[in-house]
Formats: C-alpha cells, structure tokens, sequence
C-alpha cells in the first residue's frame, strides 16, 4: 500500500480576509462543501492506500482532527510539529513515522492546499509512478506550466514530453527551485520543463538515504525529535528541543535540488496551488464572473465576488477584473491582477496590531 503523508502548515496569508493565522486556507471550504484538506485526504483513500500520516502545528490540530473524522477517515498518525520548520523536517518525520515496521514502505507527500478536481485521474498518474518509486527513485509530478511563475519549482526532462502519452515515469535533468523572472521565462519556452506539483512519492529508505547524504543534521534532529514524541490524545508530538535543531528549509532545497535519483511522472488533469484569489477566480468562473455566498454580479467581467458574511450580501454592478470578498469584520477590494499584493497588506495590517 501506498502511505499518504499531508503537510499541513503554512498560513496562506494572500487568501485574506476569508484565510487566517488561526484558520488558514487549507480548511476553508474555498470551492464546494468540503475544505482543501479533506479534498486532499479524499483523494488518497481507496484499495491503494494505507491510513494517511497528517502533519501539522499545534495550532491546527483540532481542525484536522475534526475534518478527518468528518470524512470517516482514520488518520495512521497525526504528528504534531513544536513549530513549523518548512517542508524537509516535516515529510522526513512523517516518513519515519509512516515507515513503522517498514522501511522500504512507499510513502506520498501531499500538500494539503492543492486543488485536483480529478481525483480518479490523479489515482492512475501515482499508480504509474509506482514501479520508478519501487526501484528507488523519488518521483516528482509535473504540470504543463502555463506562465512564468517564480513560486514554483521547475522539473528539466530531457526532451518535451508527448502530449497524451501514457503516464509513465521520466528521467530528470535538473530540479530548480524558485527561479528568477528570466530564468522561469526561459524555461516556460523552452517546452522541455514541467512545474513541479509539490507532489512526491518514493521508498521510506531511498528518502531516509537521501537525507543522509544531502541534510545529514537535519535528518538526525528530526531523527532524535520522532524518538521523543510524546503521546497525547492521539497526537503525536514531536520533541521541541531536538525539533528546535532541525535547519528551517524546504525539501525542495534540502534535498530534490541536490538528488540525481529523481523522476518525473507528467501529470496532464487539472492542478492548481489556489494561492490567491486570482487563482480562486481561475477555478471557480463562468463566463467570466464567480460570484458565491450572497453575493450577485450584474454585467460584471473577470470579476470575482463572495460573502462570507452571514445575512450581508454582496451587489457588484458594471465591475472588470475585480476581487471582492466580505467576511464579517472585514472587506477586501482588489483589483484581479493585484491578488498578490494582499500579502503585503496583511503584514502591513499585523505590524500595526
Ligand atoms: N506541516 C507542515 N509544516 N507543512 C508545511 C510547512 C511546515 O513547516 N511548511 C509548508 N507546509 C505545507 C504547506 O501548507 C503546503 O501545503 C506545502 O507544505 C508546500 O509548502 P509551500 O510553502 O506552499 O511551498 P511552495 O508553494 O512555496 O512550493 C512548493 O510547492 C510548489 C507547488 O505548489 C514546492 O514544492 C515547489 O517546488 C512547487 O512548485
Ligand atoms: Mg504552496
């Protein structure tokens, strides 16, 4: 079986005023009854997974607790982190914490913010990774990029991939993380380069392996905090003295960018990050206009308009490439291609309390 790992941190702050510290995007129904999370959860359930490992902070743990249970799941572990020290320290304790009994146990990281809507789609692309991931690769998914977007990290193949191939796992040249502008550019045009979905699976060993060659200290940290953890309610808390020693990076950084074992299973459905509401309108507008909760949009275009405020409703009249959400102690209005920009403004609004 197949050991569903979901990260579950980060606070997704450019999704404000519905995205909060307390209670950050993951768990908001964004699109449909059911929150990212538990749309996450969904999809790695079936014959092909054993129960998931659910990674997160302190903060969270209720939530999760009650959105997995909500969806009659049984969570194998819910690991409970002293603090968020990014991705690495997270998928290699929950990868030990999935590998009990079995350190060759093929483990899939997931974040817990991604939309998929084909679910079915999805199951056959890991299911094609599997034999890569068995012989000791770690397998990356990757998307078709479709912008210059500098937040992701890029997968080099060595030639295009065939459009509407079979799912199959691809040798990969180079992982890069983050690039600048130009360099993204670049490599949007050059049709040999994939985004990379955040999506890995892989044996427990050959990450484990992996880590003790490119992170060793991070690996030990983590090592010693999982040996401490302490049972609480069914949590699992992780030490926060050992914890505490782990390097604060990316497994993007501290480990895919440097491994020369990876691969590449294409992923053609439909993926996105949902990191703004820019990202929201892409998924959820017809004809140009998404208008949700009480909300009403009158000869309105590339305008998104939602009320989360219960009893108070949201008119829009002649409105172009506008976001506009209401929640009940506060309004955002923003033009489309300036969704980015809420991220400063909720620093900005927490620096002055
Ligand atoms: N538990 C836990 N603890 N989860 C975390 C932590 C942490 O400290 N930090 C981040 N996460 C979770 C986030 O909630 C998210 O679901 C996932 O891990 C990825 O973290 P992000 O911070 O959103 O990463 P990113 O979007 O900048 O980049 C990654 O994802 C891109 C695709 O969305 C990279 O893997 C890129 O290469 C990739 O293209
Ligand atoms: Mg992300």
């Amino acid at each position: 079986a197949i050991h569903p790992v979901l990260l579950c941190g980060g606070s997704g702050t450019r999704l404000w005023p519905l995205s909060r510290k307390s209670y950050p995007k993951q768990f908001a129904p964004l699109l449909g009854k059911e929150s990212l999370f538990q749309a996450s959860v969904r999809r790695l359930t079936g014959p092909a997974f054993a129960h998931p490992v659910v990674v997160t902070t302190d903060a969270f743990r209720f939530i999760v607790a009650e959105q997995v249970s909500e969806l009659g799941v049984a969570p194998a572990a819910l690991l409970i982190e002293p603090e968020g020290r990014d991705t690495a320290p997270a998928i290699l304790a929950a990868t030990l914490q999935a590998a009990t009994g079995d350190p060759a146990a093929l483990v899939l990281v997931a974040p817990s913010d991604h939309v998929i809507p084909d679910a079915q789609s999805f199951q056959g692309t890991v299911a094609a990774a599997v034999p890569a991931a068995l012989s000791g690769r770690i397998v990356t998914f990757g998307i078709a990029p479709s912008r210059p977007e500098t937040g992701y990290g890029y997968l080099e193949l060595a030639e295009a991939p065939a459009p509407g191939a079979a799912p199959t796992a691809l040798p990969l040249r180079a992982f890069v993380e983050k690039p600048d502008a130009t360099r993204a550019r670049a490599m949007v045009e050059d049709g040999r380069h994939l985004w990379n979905a955040g999506i890995f699976l892989f044996r427990a060993d050959v990450m484990v392996e992996a880590a003790r060659r490119h992170a060793p200290a991070l690996l030990a940290a983590v090592e010693a905090s999982l040996a401490r953890a302490k049972r609480d309610l069914g949590f699992h808390r992780l030490d926060p003295a050992a914890w505490a020693q782990a390097p604060a990076i990316s497994v993007d950084y501290a480990v895919m960018e440097k491994a020369d074992n990876l691969s590449v299973v294409p992923y053609e459905g439909r993926w996105s990050d949902l990191g703004d509401w820019a990202a929201v309108w892409r998924e959820t507008h017809e004809e140009g206009t998404a208008a949700s909760g009480a909300a009403t949009a009158i000869d309105c275009q590339g305008t998104l308009l939602r009320s989360e405020a219960p009893g108070q409703r949201v008119v829009g009249i002649g409105l172009t490439d506008i976001v506009a959400v209401a929640m009940p102690d506060a309004v955002l209005v923003a033009h489309r291609d300036r969704a980015q920009d809420v991220k400063a403004v909720v620093a900005t609004l927490k620096a002055e309390g």
